[in-house]
């Protein structure tokens, strides 16, 4: 049976874990403000590549566009470092959106989806959110982090902030899931794709995203623009055929799908 306290230890993570990069070094934390901010501080000490800090709980967790990211119990915060090449560092949010996705589907038998340009949706809300922070010198990646939050036994219903637009793994399933079980498939998921490194991580990201061909809303510099995703590039960024016929590419912004989530 799953409880709330399913443990996190490093040894219930680590255990027979068969990686041979990510998870190298687990750091667990019962409760910190942020993941990301602990997992820079491995990086700038020169942390093993693949080290990941783990929290049960965080009580400044960060989101994209300097959005506040709710963990409290019962979900999974999690930072790994990497010291990836200036050309691999586009795919770190394909790479991270698709071993969550594995790892979701493996544990749990939903379906989930990926919304351009870094959610993870079961059933249509968010499950998922990923966030890539990197540190460059020049052409130079000192190292870069991939923070990866999932709803897993949290009561949606619980956090009126999110509840339009969130969902958790338990609140799908009616049961707990284990952390430690997505969290032990995600890690070997990560492990897999970042040693794959090759073309089919773009192409299996880009015919896994639930946003192409789909009437969309994005916000991106402050405006507001409306049309049809069409396509993306190897480097992540979407093209859109706005509503005029222009065709514009978007490398950072949020996306609302026009009809439903
Ligand atoms: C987003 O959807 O805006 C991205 C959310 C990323 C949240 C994760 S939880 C683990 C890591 N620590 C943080 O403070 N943020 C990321």
């Amino acid at each position: 049976m799953v409880t709330r306290k399913d443990s996190l230890s490093v040894e219930s993570i680590s255990t027979g874990l068969k990686t041979q990069v990510v998870g190298r070094k687990i750091i667990h934390y019962p409760r910190l403000p942020s993941t990301m901010t602990a997992a820079r501080q491995e990086a700038r000490r020169r942390a093993p590549e693949g080290t990941v800090v783990v929290a049960d709980e965080q009580t400044a967790g960060r989101g994209r566009r300097e959005r506040r990211w709710l963990s409290p119990g019962g979900c999974l915060a999690l930072s790994v470092v990497l010291y990836p090449g200036l050309a691999q560092l586009s795919s770190l949010i394909m790479i991270a959106s698709l071993a969550v996705m594995h790892s979701i589907r493996a544990v749990t038998g939903l379906e989930p989806q990926i919304k351009w340009p870094n959610d993870v949706l079961a059933n249509g809300k968010k499950v998922c959110g990923i966030l890539v922070e990197n540190d460059l010198k020049g052409k130079k990646v000192e190292y870069a982090v991939i923070g990866i939050g999932i709803n897993v036994n949290i009561k949606v219903a619980e956090f009126s902030e999110i509840e339009p637009v969130a969902t958790s793994l338990s609140d799908e399933l009616g049961r707990e899931v284990s952390r430690r079980d997505v969290l032990r498939r995600l890690l070997v998921e990560l492990d897999r794709l970042y040693l794959q490194a090759d073309e089919t991580v773009f192409e299996e990201w880009r015919d896994n995203l639930v946003t192409l061909g789909k009437p969309v809303r994005v916000e991106t510099g402050g405006r507001i623009y409306e049309g049809m995703a069409e396509s993306v590039a190897r480097d992540g960024s979407l093209t859109l055929r706005l509503t005029n016929g222009a065709m514009m590419t978007v490398v950072a912004g949020d996306v609302t799908l026009r009809h439903g989530q």
